[in-house]
C-alpha cells in the first residue's frame, strides 16, 4: 500500500505553527514562513484544496444570511429560525455548565501569563459529546455556510466553551484586534446565556469598515477605541447581544473585533474556528471521533473533510 503522506501533517515536524515558531528562530520574514508552510501542506496532501473546493458546490445553501452578503460584510448576526440547532445547543450548554461548577472546574487560571476576562472551561470533543452541541456544529446550515463562504470545504479546526467572569479590565483581546491563523477564516458564536450591554458581547465592525480603520492586518496590534471611532464613527460596531440561542458569524481575520469588556455579569459562549486546510498558521485538526461520539455516526464527505478525515 502507498504511504500516505497526509499522515505527516499530523505529526509535530509539519504542524504550522512549530514550523512557524522554527522558521521564525532563523529569522525568516512572515511572508515566506507562511509560503513555506503552505507549501509543504501542498505538497504533503497533493489535490486536497481541489477536492474542498468541488465539495463546497454541493453543500447546503444557507438561509440566516445571504451569502452575498457575508462575503461582502464578512460577519453577521445569523436569522435564529434557520439555526433551531441554536438554542437546545445552548441550553445544553447551560446544564454542561452547572456539571463543570459542582466539578470545581469553573475558576481563573492560577498563572499571571493568561487572562483572567475570557477563561476556556471546556472545549472540543468534550462539548462536541454532548448531542445537541454537535448536531449544531454539524449543523447543514453552518457545514453549508462555512464551505461556500471559503469556495471549498474547510476544517473545524476548535470548539471552545469560554466563560468570561465579572471584569473591568481592558486589555489583550478586550481591545480592538484582527486573529492571525489566515488571511479569512470563519469564527461561529453562539451566546449560551441572554447576553446584553453588561454582559461583554463580542462586539465587531464590518470588513470594510475595518479595513477603512487599519489597512495593515498585523494581528498582535491592539487599536484603541478612540482611533477606531475617529475612523468609522462608534456607531459602527455590531455586537452580539441576544437571548441565549443568538448566533453570530465573523471573519475574525478580516473583522476588528473585542469582546468580555465590562462585565458586571458573566457571559457563556460556545466558538467555533473554520478554517482552510492550506491556513498558514492553523493546525489541522485530528478529532478522536469515539471521544466525540461520532464513531458509530454516518459521516458524509462534507463532515468528513470538515472534520479532517481522509
Ligand atoms: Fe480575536
Amino acid at each position: 500500500m502507498a504511504f500516505d503522506t497526509r499522515t505527516l501533517l499530523r505529526k509535530p515536524m509539519a504542524d504550522p505553527i512549530r514550523m512557524q515558531k522554527s522558521l521564525q528562530k532563523f529569522g525568516i520574514p512572515r511572508p515566506i514562513r507562511d509560503t513555506i508552510v503552505v507549501g509543504t501542506k501542498s505538497v504533503l496532501a497533493p489535490g486536497e484544496e481541489t477536492r474542498r473546493k468541488a465539495h463546497a458546490a454541493t453543500a447546503a445553501v444557507p438561509k440566516s444570511v445571504p451569502m452575498d452578503v457575508l462575503k461582502r460584510d464578512g460577519a453577521a448576526i445569523l436569522a435564529g429560525e434557520h439555526l433551531p440547532q441554536a438554542v437546545p445547543a445552548a441550553l445544553a450548554l447551560q446544564e454542561f455548565f452547572g456539571t463543570l461548577e459542582q466539578a470545581g472546574r469553573v475558576k481563573k487560571p492560577d498563572g499571571h501569563y493568561k487572562s483572567d476576562f475570557l477563561v476556556r472551561l471546556a472545549g472540543n470533543e468534550e462539548v462536541l459529546a454532548l448531542a445537541p452541541v454537535r448536531d449544531f456544529v454539524l449543523s447543514d446550515e453552518l457545514l453549508g455556510m462555512a464551505s461556500r463562504y471559503f469556495d471549498q470545504v474547510p476544517v473545524l479546526s476548535g470548539v471552545w466553551f469560554w466563560w468570561s467572569p465579572v471584569n473591568k479590565s481592558k486589555a489583550e483581546s478586550q481591545l480592538y484586534h484582527y486573529d492571525g491563523e489566515d488571511k479569512s477564516q470563519l469564527k461561529i458564536i453562539l451566546n449560551v446565556v441572554d447576553v446584553d450591554e453588561n454582559t461583554g458581547p463580542f462586539s465587531f465592525l464590518s470588513a470594510p469598515a475595518s479595513e477603512a480603520v487599519a489597512a495593515t492586518r498585523r494581528h498582535s496590534a491592539r487599536l484603541d477605541d478612540d482611533l477606531v471611532n475617529a475612523a468609522v464613527g462608534a456607531e459602527a460596531v455590531s455586537r452580539l447581544i441576544g437571548p441565549a440561542g443568538t448566533v453570530g458569524a465573523v471573519d475574525t481575520s478580516r473583522c476588528l473585533h473585542y469582546g468580555s469588556r465590562g462585565n458586571s455579569r458573566q457571559r457563556l459562549i460556545l466558538m467555533l474556528q473554520f478554517t482552510r486546510f492550506l491556513a498558514p498558521k492553523a493546525s489541522l485538526p485530528s478529532w478522536d471521533l469515539e471521544a466525540a461520539d461520532l464513531a458509530s455516526e454516518g459521516l458524509d464527505d462534507i463532515r468528513k473533510m470538515v472534520l479532517n478525515l481522509s
